[in-house]
């Protein structure tokens, strides 16, 4: 892994925006794996700033959305397909058929889940994919248990993280509490992984994540065997490169 720390959430934004612009430059169809939540807004704000410069096309660009909630309209607008659209796929000149994000109101999801593996291996591997952090150390929705899965599948969401995410509705109870999410072996399959995790209070998961024992509980520690991982923070944390 590759630890850049940054004195400003701008700096991180701009870096974060750069790598992944530098990656669609040099493939213009490349197939970029993308995150929603408070992390990534900025940097897609920054994205959007070099398109309107007239600096970057997606047009041959294709994007897959790390997961979705299960039962919540897509027009509802916590969905991550509505927050997708609104903080980038409306501001560039991607096409709408090239844009993935996980059905969560499939009729069936299980077959909903098959259908994104599928594409997925059809158009893949992603080139580059863009991850968050949860505080329990889920990467996507995968979260902490004895066993993680492989493929795509519908998860149950942690109180903790419904806790987490209840800032973006009006109660907890409206925060749904299930969401479909990319297995862990689809993530793993990028060929570039870029985690960007912001704020001091995710300075001990982050630790963890680049530190720790490599173990289920903390989903992000498998980070620790992908060959190429990218890590932007402005946490206070340190690389410990032995024992
Ligand atoms: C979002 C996702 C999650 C978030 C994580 C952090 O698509 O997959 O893993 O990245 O929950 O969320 P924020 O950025 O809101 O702290």
């Amino acid at each position: 892994m590759i630890l850049h720390k940054f004195k400003t959430q701008a700096d991180l934004d701009r870096a974060a925006a750069d790598l992944i612009i530098s990656v669609v430059r040099s493939k213009t169809n490349a197939v970029l794996g993308m995150a929603t939540g408070g992390t990534p807004v900025g940097l897609y704000k920054e994205i959007v700033k070099t398109y309107q410069q007239g600096l970057i096309s997606f047009k041959e660009a294709r994007t897959f959305n790390l997961d979705e909630y299960v039962g919540l309209p897509v027009t509802h607008p916590e969905s991550y397909r509505a927050f997708m659209q609104r903080n980038l796929f409306d501001h560039i000149d991607i096409k709408p058929e090239n844009t993935h994000v996980p059905n969560g109101n499939a009729p069936d999801i299980d077959a909903e889940c098959r259908r994104y593996d599928e594409m997925l291996y059809q158009q893949g591997p992603v080139d580059l994919q863009l991850l968050g952090i949860g505080h329990n150390g889920h990467i996507g929705f995968n979260e902490p248990d004895t066993e993680l899965s492989r493929f795509t599948y519908k998860v149950t969401l942690k109180e903790d993280t419904r806790e987490a995410n209840k800032r973006f509705f009006n109660s907890l109870d409206e925060v749904p509490t299930h969401a479909v999410t990319m297995g862990m072996g689809t993530i793993m399959q990028a060929k570039m992984i870029l985690l960007v995790v912001k704020g001091q209070e995710k300075a001990e998961i982050l630790d963890r994540t680049l530190n720790g024992p490599i173990t289920t509980q903390v989903p992000a520690s498998l980070l620790q065997t992908h060959p190429r991982v990218i890590v932007m923070t402005d946490c206070d944390v340190q690389y410990k490169v032995s024992h």
